[in-house]
């Protein structure tokens, strides 16, 4: 079966771009990498790229007079590379309904957090601070309002008592690295279906030993 094309957009190290690279490798993985797209020139995930041999574009916000005009730019970009699916991996811009709708479904991001809770920033701090024990990571579908809409997987990690939130980040970033690639393959082969805002699952293998959905 054809891969997907999929767009990466980042605006930092991006190491969970760089997991989705090395799944990539696998020649039975759904989907392929054919854009990268960074709104800061400096961000290191551009090096896994282009070590990669991914095409890489930087579209600076700043340069534009409007958001719409930075989404006309990047969804101009997006058409040209043929790209049939968006991932936001660390994208720091707020894209607006008018692009989430045109991309609807077809446009995940990553999240440091068992969403709906810790929306936005700061999450592992708010985790420490709430108490909760047990934290993680979300892949979802995105919808206009921020950090919001249906749930492709989610991946739980346990909060221990001396964590800080560097250590408890590390040990997210590394379900993140896990569930993304993972829930990327689902999107792609279309086992990953949205019906009434919720996300039908087709799954038969389940091979993590993290409190991972999906599972079987
Ligand atoms: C990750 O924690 C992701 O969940 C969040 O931004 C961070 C990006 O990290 N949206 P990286 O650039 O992939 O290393």
């Amino acid at each position: 079966m054809a891969k997907t094309k999929v767009a990466v957009l980042i605006s930092g190290r991006g190491s969970n771009l760089k997991a989705l690279i090395e799944a990539c490798e696998d020649p039975s993985y759904p989907a392929e990498i054919v854009l990268v797209v960074s709104n800061n020139a400096k961000a290191g995930g551009l090096q896994h790229a282009q070590d990669a041999g991914i095409e890489t574009e930087v579209l600076d916000h700043r340069d534009f007079d409007s958001r719409d005009d930075f989404e006309d730019a990047l969804d101009t970009l997006l058409r040209l590379y043929a790209v049939r699916f968006v991932c936001l991996a660390g994208f720091m811009r707020i894209l607006t309904a008018s692009f989430t709708e045109r991309w609807r479904d077809l446009l995940i991001n990553i999240h440091p957090s068992l969403l709906p809770a810790f929306k936005g920033l700061h999450t592992h701090e708010r985790a420490l601070e709430t108490g909760v024990r047990v934290h993680g990571c979300t892949v979802h579908y995105v919808r206009p309002e921020m950090d919001n809409g249906p749930i492709i997987g989610q991946a739980a990690v346990p909060v221990l008592h001396d964590d800080t939130p560097e250590t408890l980040g590390a040990r997210v970033l590394t379900a993140e690295h896990q569930l993304f690639p993972q829930c990327v393959a689902l999107a792609c082969s279309g086992k990953a279906r949205v019906a009434a805002e919720h996300v039908r699952l087709q799954v038969r293998e389940f091979g993590a030993e993290l409190l991972m959905n999906p599972h079987d």
